[in-house]
């Protein structure tokens, strides 16, 4: 399951193959997007597949052992709140639940753009907001928050994220000169190997990322709308999350 500020998606997943096993359920997130109201969504998926087995899940904020610290994209009453515990309650199966990008970014290493990478390896997902996931020789370093380092005096994500090239109607070649800026600002302080960038921004990469000039070098993601589902499925099964 993949619990975002927009949709609230699910499928079933083959982790032999790292994909989707039939068609992807999405139902809008609620608005406002509270716990319970999240939850309902959640359990209507997860019934809808007539699944009893293990769930993961990706949450838009940092979590540890089940709890929500952050909220930035959704309702701040997330924050404090016992997401596995509450999920718990409305599904029959165990749940796991991790950061969005952390899901997106294990998904990644195991079948997609980090495929055998070792080293120092950052995954960004650019969508409402900008996420992270880190990785060193393959191991997550769970819940970093790249997304807000500051950058010329604002939140990265405000400038930087796809949101922001739509709310402020940007040209590719306009935002990429943003996601330049802001990777230059990140790479002043981390030193990676290989940068993957994901979110659906990743499918038009061509527009921007030969653009860039960051001194580390880009790919695209290749699982793109998928990540997040896969690497949830993943960090349940293999009990990856923190
Ligand atoms: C949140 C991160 C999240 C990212 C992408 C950021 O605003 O702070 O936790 O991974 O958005 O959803």
């Amino acid at each position: 399951m993949d619990i975002g500020g927009s949709g609230i998606k699910g499928c079933l997943v083959d982790l032999d193959e790292g994909r989707l096993l039939g068609e992807r359920v999405r139902i809008e997130t609620p608005q406002p997007s509270l716990p319970d109201s999240v939850y309902g969504v959640v359990a209507g998926i997860v019934e809808s597949f007539g699944w009893g087995g293990q769930v993961g899940v990706t949450f838009p904020g940092v979590m540890k052992a089940g709890v929500a610290h952050t909220a930035a994209n959704v309702d701040k009453s997330w924050i404090g709140t016992d997401v596995d515990a509450g999920l718990e309650q409305r599904i029959p199966g165990a749940v796991q639940t991790l950061n969005d990008a952390d899901a997106a970014g294990l998904a990644e290493m195991r079948y997609g753009a980090g495929r055998g990478r070792g080293g120092v390896v950052l995954m960004l997902t650019f969508g409402t907001g900008i996420g992270s996931a880190l990785f060193v020789d393959g191991r997550l370093v769970p819940n970093t928050e790249f997304g807000h380092i500051q950058v010329d005096g604002e939140d990265g994500e405000r400038r930087a994220s796809a949101a922001a090239r739509e709310r402020e109607e940007l040209s590719y070649p306009a935002w990429a000169l943003r996601v330049d800026r802001y990777l230059d600002v990140l790479e002043a302080g981390l030193w990676p190997d290989l940068i993957i960038v994901g979110g659906g921004v990743s499918k038009k990469a061509s527009k921007w990322v030969p653009l860039l000039s960051t001194r580390t070098p880009v790919v695209p993601a290749e699982l793109q709308n998928d990540a997040g589902i896969v690497g949830a499925a993943l960090a349940a099964v293999e009990r990856l999350a923190p």
